[in-house]
């Protein structure tokens, strides 16, 4: 059966390898399609059983055109890109493979962090990360990295997952939030891990961030759109001590440098899952997860039932 890796930001050379081991030794064919066009990627689905995507746009128009598709397996945590009720229309199985990035994600949030905290290394004096306190809105794979790594710098973690039975957190020495207004009040820096949802888009802005103490940061290295990004760019203008961090480009990036490109600090590209061991992670798994589901039927990572 054909497998084809369809990846606009491509896997580091060895993860492909690694793929392509998996695929054929359990006798399959690997295509590989980096850095391609729409109209690239529409032609080669049109014979393939399985796909492995990771931002990927994966629409109706290229459902329609891989008539012979089985399974999508995004290699990585957000489906956000995937519509996933047409695929399940389709029969088309939707995967994803939790957890394999998320260390790379939680570094990325500490090495911005410390970058901003250091004023970007000018060689003026910066601040420190111990002792001071930082909240996470969601305590998934991510933020339960970015906690253990946090802890590391000394630094007071607490968390808002109202999907969490409060002993997760503690067991994790994490303290429990249960209003979100409290997370914000209460820590100079919030990190989100949100998904990018109907209910999350557009949900974090002003009313928010402006409870956030002096010198606060925000950092998002889940999606822009959870970001409100006229609220938060009216917050940042009137409350000039708050930062914004983000992996994940806001649409109105000019405006936010505009503003003080000094307080905000954005990646060229979303680069939180890209480092050889997430790709590794992530994409043999996606690889795996696909020769155990064409083999015993295995749906465990399903996200699209
Ligand atoms: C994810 O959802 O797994 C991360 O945001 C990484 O996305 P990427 O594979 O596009 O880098």
């Amino acid at each position: 059966m054909k497998i084809l890796v369809a990846t606009e930001k491509p896997f580091a050379p060895v993860a492909v390898e690694g793929i392509r081991k998996i695929v054929e030794e359990s006798g399959n064919e690997l295509a590989l399609l980096e850095r391609g066009s729409r109209a690239d990627l529409l032609s080669a689905v049109a014979d393939a059983e399985a796909l492995i995507v990771r931002s990927d746009i994966i629409d109706r128009d290229v459902l329609d055109a891989a008539p012979k598709l089985r399974i999508v397996v995004r290699a990585g945590a957000g489906v956000d890109n995937i519509d996933l009720a047409y695929a399940r229309e389709k029969a088309v199985v939707v995967m994803n493979t939790p957890g394999q990035n998320a260390n790379a994600v939680a570094e990325l949030v500490f090495g911005m962090l410390v970058s901003m905290a250091r004023n970007r290394f000018d060689g003026t004096s910066g601040f420190e990360l111990k002792g001071k306190r930082l909240g996470l809105q969601a305590y998934g794979q991510v933020g339960r990295n970015v906690a253990r790594i946090a802890k590391g710098f000394g630094m007071e973690v607490s968390a808002y997952d109202p999907y969490l039975d409060d002993s997760v957190l503690t067991a994790e020495g994490v303290t429990p939030v249960h209003d979100l207004h409290e997370l914000y009040s209460n820590n100079r820096f919030v990190s989100l891990h949100i998904p990018a949802t109907p209910d999350t888009r557009g949900s974090i802005g002003r009313d928010l961030v402006a409870l956030m103490p002096k010198g606060g940061i925000l950092i998002n290295t889940a999606r822009k759109e959870i970001i409100d990004e006229a609220s938060l760019l009216d917050i940042l203008a009137e409350r000039t001590d708050l930062m914004y961090i983000a992996d994940v480009k806001p649409d109105r990036e000019a405006d936010f440098l505009a503003l003080d490109a000094k307080r905000v600090m954005f990646t060229p590209k979303k680069m939180g899952a890209q480092t050889a061991e997430a790709n590794i992670n992530a994409g043999l798994a996606a690889a795996r997860q696909i020769v155990d589901y064409f083999t015993t039927g295995n749906e465990r990572f399903r996200v699209n039932r």
